[in-house]
């Protein structure tokens, strides 16, 4: 039976890009948040062997480059490790590895995978669809092979097959640290309603940290250090708005008055209120004019905010209410964007929406 999995999108609410680091990657501070729009995945072992990957999009790579491929080639190499420890596999207390005469193991050691990848979301959009593909793969494999991965070994795979994997393994509202891959669930922001913008092209990711790499180093003076206090800053900032919305009991008598309210609402207002941006629209803006102009239709149609989502080319503008996002994506579409409501996703409804 095949399994199919609803596999979410990602914005991002700010983004600050730190230095490179040796590994090459850049350190990252911002925060994902999983919204309602995905494509779909199907997930089938059947007798045979090797990974084949389909999908109805053909900018999408079908070989070994396809991130699902990847994490279905490291997920049938690690289940007979793997196994959550409290499964009926698991031998407690033995460092022998797992035994498996059960069915199961059977079936990992001569079965085929085959993944269908039902595309909506833009390719190279910004949206983590490829790495959302990924995640949906690998939960869509265990229940497949009727097995779990313990938590460690599900962060493992997604940090080694892309920086915005783990994202997904946690949904709703979460800080991304490191180069992107060190995810902390937050309490989830009030369900927002949103219009994206999905312009034709598409933005590599790499591309565009090396357009950074070169306004850093146009920028002189700024120093790696520098860099470094930059984003410390925000983390700092950040940090200190989130203890606060976490604990607003401690906050001091003399908050502002606005920030009293819903915890979930603050978090969203405070960001949106600190103008908290997304450092890649500085480069790319300037490379794609067009996805300006987007954006600054989405404020004219009255979205409290709006920003571009990761690299790119997807942006979203934030409104108040399901109505008004739909009459802003109706008007944008109008104006020759392709363009459609949606609305944020808590990590309940994330997790509740998966299975189908
Ligand atoms: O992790 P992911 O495979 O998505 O990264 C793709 C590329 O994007 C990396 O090889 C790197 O060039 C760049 N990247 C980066 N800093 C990050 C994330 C990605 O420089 N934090």
């Amino acid at each position: 039976m095949p399994i199919t999995i609803r596999s979410f999108a990602k914005i991002n609410l700010g983004l600050k890009i730190g230095p490179a680091r040796a590994d090459g990657f850049h350190e990252l501070r911002t925060i994902y948040q999983t919204v309602a729009l995905h494509d779909v995945v199907h997930v089938d072992v059947q007798p045979g062997s090797g990974i084949e990957i389909r999908c109805n999009d053909p900018r999408v790579p079908l070989d070994a480059s396809n991130t699902c491929y990847k994490v279905a080639e490291r997920v049938m190499k690690v289940i007979p490790q793997g196994l959550k420890p409290d499964s009926e596999n698991s031998h407690h207390g033995t460092a022998e590895a797992v035994p498996f005469q059960n069915q199961n193991h059977e079936l990992t050691r001569a079965s085929k995978v085959v993944i269908e990848i039902e595309k909506q979301l833009p390719v190279q959009g910004g949206m983590g669809a490829a790495s959302s593909n990924a995640v949906a793969a690998m939960f869509g494999l265990e229940k497949a092979l009727g097995t779990e991965l313990v938590e460690g070994e599900r962060q493992r795979i997604a940090e080694e097959v892309g920086s915005d994997l783990p994202l997904f393994l946690v949904g709703g509202t979460v800080l991304g640290t490191g180069r992107g891959e060190r995810v902390q669930g937050l309490p989830d922001i009030a369900i927002t309603h949103l219009v994206v913008v999905t312009p034709a092209v598409g933005v590599s990711t790499p591309a565009a940290f090396q357009r950074w790499d070169e306004l850093a180093a146009r920028e002189s003076g700024l120093t790696a250090a520098e860099a470094t206090g930059t984003i410390e800053e925000f983390g700092q900032g950040l940090f200190a708005r989130l203890s606060e919305m976490a604990y607003p009991q401690a906050r001091p008598a003399s908050g502002v008055p606005a920030m009293g309210g819903d915890r979930a609402e603050t978090l969203l207002l405070d960001l949106v209120r600190a103008g908290t941006e997304n450092d890649f629209e500085r480069v790319i803006f300037p490379e794609y004019p067009e996805l300006r102009e987007a954006k600054r239709v989405l404020q004219r149609e009255g979205a409290s905010y709006a920003s571009l989502s990761g690299s790119g080319s997807t942006l979203y503008g934030l409104f108040d209410s399901a109505d008004e996002a739909q009459t802003a994506a109706r008007r944008v579409s109008a104006a020759g964007y392709a363009a459609v409501a949606t609305k944020t996703l808590t990590r309940r409804e994330y997790w509740d929406g998966l299975f189908l």
